[in-house]
């Protein structure tokens, strides 16, 4: 029986460990550095495909021992990577139809990573084959405590438009559907005349002159994503099999990546692992890493996970690589460790002196051991270490934020009504409502048991299956919550318009019809009121706002002008023993955020914390809490330029800018 849990003591600390880039007198020095700095745990092998298999069917291990040898005399742990990601040149040689095409037809180039296509028959034998070898060679070596398949699955490549992939397109398709006549119907093929008469006629829906099926779009995305876990699985079972009691992970990119469904992906994974990097150009980039945490958290069930790369200071692949102020990289290590890490690492141990990536941070960087991000790396090392009570306890969160795969896929296909209105911007609007609020949110799918939650938010729905939307309205009318976003319940899983005004599939249970969506031009703003006649305003609206006309809903907030001017902008509708919100406009942050205090305030949700008397809630602190058998420990971070200070358990708290605390204690 594989373990889903990597044998290591409290918090893991480490990085992307590329010895292979170094000659062996720096491994010794390597590794005496990590044990000054703390570390715990380092990734090897990752792109060393190469070097293993310098010739088909040749392996050259050696190196490797002596690397896996020297890690763990000292002490130091290793999460062994199947290099699938980066195949050798000769690979491509030998198997040219393994060259992945982009939608636009043109071949991919090589001299570089991830050239291959994820559907091709040679590339399934190749990575096997060095699968199956590094699992024999390093299954029962001690100090491997786990394995990190390929790398990043879906960046950059997420769709391959081959020739391979487009009669593995046609093999997946068959399964879906059984016959042609079924796909025709949920394809809407009698538009444009797209009828087929055999499996053969259909193509992967390559760049046109104009827009393609967006069912046949929908489907191919859904067939990459299961082409990219088809690998995955395959790399698992050669490891589960012939190497078993050792976990398998592969780094997931949780917010960041359109291609990967990874929905689908958890319940296959042992460990949930997550590379976060932050935009740099923006200061309130520590929301985005919260995002990204939260819902790695929840991808893992609300158990522990592992930050499996972040940057130490800056990157390499932005515009402008704005380099960590002295105390980001802690404040960020942190923050997810404080939203359910186990542990933290970084991309990579020591800088690159060559190749794409010799401009990237690392933990050692090019100036050695005399340089505050070495010293930092050191001092966050031995922080954690003192830290180590925290793993294995849990995140309490406040309320749920529904995410989805395919509604994001759809929604952003061609020929919408607004192409300003982006499924990722609601998200971050009511996420960073809640984040300033002091909530801590996990994130869920719309079909997942949501009845613990006293509050479900679904900024951004515009794909909701009939079996989601049922089981929306059983949360409510069970006594849940539910606030839903604009243009939301709006198709179903073919893109098809659910029969009937607008929203579909949640008109029920939202209690409105929208009669008609009406965008607004770029730069316009409406404003939103809490009463029809008053002036009191909520705040505004841009991009988006509905004609929305209640059929049970009461109404909760109006628009004061605009297109909609008059009508009810923000409903509510009592539903069984609960209620379910409906916010037909794509409200600025002061109207969501007291859209939010509005709606949990019903819901009876409160921030673990209260503001210092007389003060508002600081706006830039982080707050959470994690719990178990070893304690219960709140983590507060101050990203704001001033001291804040709060009351936690009725104790007057203050952290001063940029500071981390972490309190212990039943103190909420
Ligand atoms: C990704 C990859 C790493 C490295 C970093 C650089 O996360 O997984 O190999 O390229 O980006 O930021």
């Amino acid at each position: 029986m594989h373990s889903r849990w990597p044998r290591l003591d409290g918090l893991a600390y480490g990085g992307d460990y590329n010895p292979e880039q170094w000659p062996e007198e720096v491994w010794t020095e390597d590794v005496a550095l990590m044990r000054e700095a703390g570390v715990t745990l380092v990734s090897v092998g990752v792109f060393s495909w190469g070097m293993l298999e310098p010739r088909p069917g040749e392996y050259e291990f050696g190196w490797l021992d002596r690397v896996l040898g020297l890690l763990h005399d000292a002490g130091i742990a290793v999460d062994l990577g199947t290099p699938t990601v980066a195949a050798p040149p000769w690979f491509l040689l030998h198997h040219p139809q393994a060259r992945p095409v982009t939608r636009e037809g043109l071949p991919y180039g090589n001299g570089t990573r991830q050239v291959h296509c994820p559907s091709s028959p040679a590339y399934a034998a190749a990575s096997s084959a060095i699968t199956r070898e590094l699992a024999l060679r390093y299954g029962g070596h001690p100090a491997v405590v786990m394995w990190h398949v390929n790398n990043e699955y879906g960046a950059p490549l997420g769709e391959c438009y081959c020739e391979t992939s487009a009669a593995a397109f046609r093999d997946w398709l068959r399964a879906r559907y059984g016959d042609v006549a079924t796909l025709n119907d949920r394809w809407g093929a009698a538009f444009w005349s797209q009828r087929y008469g055999h499996w053969d006629e259909i193509e992967p829906p390559r760049t046109s002159g104009t827009v393609v099926n967006p069912a046949l779009r929908l489907d191919y995305a859904r067939f990459s994503n299961d082409a990219l876990l088809d690998c995955f699985i395959r790399e698992r079972d050669i490891l589960h099999e012939l190497a078993p009691g050792i976990p398998v992970t592969t780094n997931f990119m949780a917010t960041n990546c359109k291609s990967v469904d990874y929905w689908r992906w958890a319940p296959e994974v042992d460990v949930i692992s997550n590379d976060n990097y932050l935009v740099a150009e923006r200061s309130d980039n520590y929301l985005e890493l919260a995002m990204s945490a939260d819902m790695t958290r929840s991808l893992a069930g609300g158990g522990p996970w592992l930050l499996m790369e972040h940057s130490t200071s800056a990157v390499s692949w932005q515009p402008r690589n704005i380099a960590k102020r002295p105390g980001e990289m802690r404040r960020n290590s942190l923050a997810h460790v404080a939203r359910g890490a186990d542990g933290a690492l970084f991309f990579q141990w020591r800088a690159s002196r060559y190749g794409a990536e010799k401009h990237h941070s690392a933990m050692l960087p090019q100036g050695g051991t005399d340089t505050r991000i070495w010293r930092e790396v050191v001092g966050l090392g031995a922080e954690l270490a003192g830290l180590s009570a925290l793993a294995g306890t849990v995140v309490e969160s406040d309320i749920a934020i529904l995410w989805d795969w395919e509604s994001w896929w759809a929604q952003e296909l061609e020929w919408r009504p607004s192409a300003a209105l982006g499924y990722l911007d609601r998200i971050r609007a009511w996420y960073e409502a809640s984040w300033r609020a002091g909530l801590t949110a996990d994130f869920a799918s719309p079909g997942a048991d949501l009845s613990r939650y006293r509050l479900v938010i679904a900024p951004s729905l515009y794909l909701t299956t009939e079996a989601a939307a049922a089981n929306l309205g059983a949360y409510v009318a069970g006594g849940g919550t539910l606030l839903a976003g604009c243009f939301s319940g709006i198709v179903d899983a073919w893109d098809r318009v659910h029969p009937g005004p607008y929203p579909g599939a949640l008109r029920d249970v939202l209690g409105v019809t929208v009669e008609e969506w009406l965008p607004l031009r770029e730069g316009e703003r409406v404003t939103l009121t809490w009463e029809e006649s008053a002036p009191a305003a909520v705040s505004g609206a841009t991009v988006w706002t509905e004609a929305v006309k209640l059929a049970g809903g009461k109404p909760v907030a109006w628009y004061a002008d605009g297109p909609a001017a008059g009508g009810p902008a923000v409903t509510r509708n009592d539903l069984g023993e609960g209620q379910a919100w409906y916010v037909s406009a794509a409200t600025d942050q002061p109207a969501t955020a007291a859209l939010l205090a509005a709606v949990c305030e019903a819901a009876g949700v409160s921030a673990p914390a209260r503001p210092a008397a007389g003060a508002a809630w600081p706006r830039d602190l982080e707050i959470t809490r994690r719990a178990g058998p070893a304690g219960r420990f709140v983590t507060l971070i101050n990203h704001g330029s001033d001291t804040a200070e709060i009351l936690l358990g009725g104790r007057l708290v203050s952290v001063p800018s940029g500071e981390v605390r972490v309190i212990e204690g039943d103190t909420a």
